[in-house]
């Protein structure tokens, strides 16, 4: 019974957490180059966005998306609430991603050897095509299975956003526990659902390695 419960929330997990990827994933491309520009007024705010994203609690970016903002916004009379607090699990997950997305990208593009810009450059390529044709598509096998983990932490952080209402796994089982007072089957059961969510994803992630290392040997 516990885990047809906690199952009962793996729709709106799993629907948080591959909105929060996509946003974390595009908001994470442009934090990682801001961050490397040579340009001050780019890579500064970048650098403050993702500490500030990194420093601070999911739960409480959660707190303050949910509950703060809606009250900051009626202080200055625009009545604001949300309607769907779904959406504020997504864009709080999503934004907070993209500080951890932005680290992964950065760092897999300094992880390409300087030399091949050089070479590139070397035979006549300007920057840009150096970066579009030759350190993209090298950084991208380093980053892909740092992003794999990255989705899979997510499936487990979205239980946060129980304490903003949202009826995901966690907080159908904390619900049905409630009422029953059946504990150990709720808690168990969501455990293992979030297992069958979690393995099957960290298996894909050491098969993409895995198939990496093997087009790197040939
Ligand atoms: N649990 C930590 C926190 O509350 C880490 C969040 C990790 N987020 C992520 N997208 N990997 O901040």
């Amino acid at each position: 019974m516990g885990i047809k419960i906690a199952y009962s929330g793996v729709g709106a997990t799993l629907s948080i957490t591959v909105v929060a990827v996509i946003i974390g994933v595009t908001l994470g491309l442009i934090a990682a180059l801001c961050k490397l520009s040579k340009h001050k007024a780019l890579s500064l705010p970048a650098k403050v966005y993702i500490e500030l994203l990194r420093g601070t609690p999911l739960l409480v970016q959660a707190l303050i998306l949910y509950y703060g903002v809606p009250m900051l916004l009626q202080q200055h009379e625009i009545m604001f609430r949300w309607d769907y607090p779904i959406i504020a699990g997504m864009i709080v997950c999503g934004i907070n991603s993209s500080a951890y997305v932005a680290e992964i990208i950065r760092s897999g593009l300094q992880a390409v050897d300087p030399g091949q810009t050089e070479a590139s450059r070397s035979l006549g390529m300007t920057n840009f095509q150096a970066m579009k044709l030759v350190i993209i598509p090298q950084a991208f096998r380093i980053i892909l299975p740092a992003l794999g983990n990255e989705f899979v932490s997510l499936i487990k952080e979205t239980a946060v956003l129980s304490v903003i209402t949202i009826t995901e796994i966690t907080r159908k089982s904390t619900l049905w526990s409630s009422v029953t007072f059946q504990s150990w089957p709720a808690y168990l059961g969501t455990a293992f659902v979030y297992l069958t969510l979690t393995i099957p994803l960290s298996r894909v992630v050491l098969y993409m390695e895995r198939r990496m290392a093997q087009s790197d040997r040939s």
